[in-house]
């Protein structure tokens, strides 16, 4: 019987020779066939080794002539065309999923997907107009992961306060975030889980970072209302430290965090990449806030 936890996924064989993809059988408990379904629930899932995949401990391997299968992953990161959100969308488009990110406009996410490679695809869609964001999503047909960083990135101090700027930045990361989630939840994939980008400003702020502090704080409070309301879809957020690697900081010599960084130097983009890839996997991890920041919080 499908328990809550089970998941829809797609087995698929292609052909060695070329030609059109083959969707081919795996009863659980029964070794492939030649002709059977294209959907079947199973509760476990993973590739062993190429060519290969592993059900509810079973081993399989595809018919003769075929190579597979590929248990496809369809990963949708918005605010995936610069920055962490773009080395997330490359991490999975490595591995084999189907990968779709976002940009403002059209033609950026499109040159992007291209150079991303594999399934890539871009879609536009703008956070700051928060009620074009479901129309905007409305080609995507199933979501495992969904990571959203996008982000308005500037300084607006007290001294010198841009309001049109502030309820901009504000609500792509509060209104935003939460109707991206919205919009797409009656596509998530049983076991689908959700990343919000939040980051340390929120605990540690500097001069000009009054609504970055804010909407980062608001991060926190968003992944535990909303791992309510979307249970038991899974839902946490991620707090990177400075990225030194990242193309905000990386001309930038010198960063204060360094020394009082115990781990010596500023974290890197491809460990704010883990720590997502992490927080989507791990099936325990809800409602948390991980702080990715070489130890920073302690000093
Ligand atoms: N970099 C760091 O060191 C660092 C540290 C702590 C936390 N973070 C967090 O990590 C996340 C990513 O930061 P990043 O530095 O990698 O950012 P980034 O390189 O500036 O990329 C920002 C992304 O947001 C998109 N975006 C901008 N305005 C948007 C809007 N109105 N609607 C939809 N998308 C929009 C951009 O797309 P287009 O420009 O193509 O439209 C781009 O894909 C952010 O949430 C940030 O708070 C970063």
């Amino acid at each position: 019987m499908a328990s809550a936890r089970l998941r829809l996924a797609r087995v698929i064989f292609r052909s060695a020779e070329p030609g059109p993809e083959q969707f081919l059988p795996y009863p659980v408990g029964k070794a492939f066939g030649a002709r059977d379904v294209l959907y079947r629930r199973f509760s476990e899932g993973r590739r062993k080794r190429p060519g290969t995949v592993c059900l509810h401990g079973v081993l399989y391997q595809p018919p003769a002539g075929l190579r597979g299968p590929l248990i496809v992953t369809t990963s949708i990161i918005v605010g995936g065309s610069s920055g962490l959100g773009r080395a997330v969308a490359q991490r999975f488009a490595d591995r084999g999923d189907t990968v779709i990110i976002t940009s403002r406009t059209t033609a950026h996410a499109d040159t992007v997907a291209t150079e991303i490679g594999g399934t890539t695809r871009g879609m536009a869609v703008d956070l700051s107009r928060p009620e074009t964001i479901a129309a905007a999503l409305v080609d995507v047909r199933e979501v495992d992961n969904l990571v959203i960083s996008a982000i308005a990135q500037g300084v607006n101090s007290l001294a010198d306060f841009d309001i049109a700027e502030a309820i901009r930045a504000v609500t792509i990361k509060l209104v935003g975030y939460t109707e991206t989630v919205r919009a797409l939840r009656d596509r998530f994939t049983l076991d689908a889980s959700v990343v919000l980008f939040g980051g340390l400003a929120k605990e540690r702020p500097y001069p000009g970072s009054t609504m970055v502090t804010a909407f980062n704080g608001g991060i926190t409070g968003l992944v535990k209302t909303l791992a309510v309301e979307i249970a038991p879809h899974r839902v946490n957020a991620i707090h990177p430290g400075v990225v030194g690697d990242s193309p905000k900081w990386r001309d930038v010599p010198d960063h204060p965090h360094v020394p009082r960084t115990p781990i010596g130097r500023l974290v890197t983009t491809a460990e704010v990449v883990d720590a997502t890839e992490f927080l989507l996997r791990n099936t325990g991890v809800n409602a948390q806030d991980l702080f990715v920041d070489g130890g920073l919080l302690v000093t």
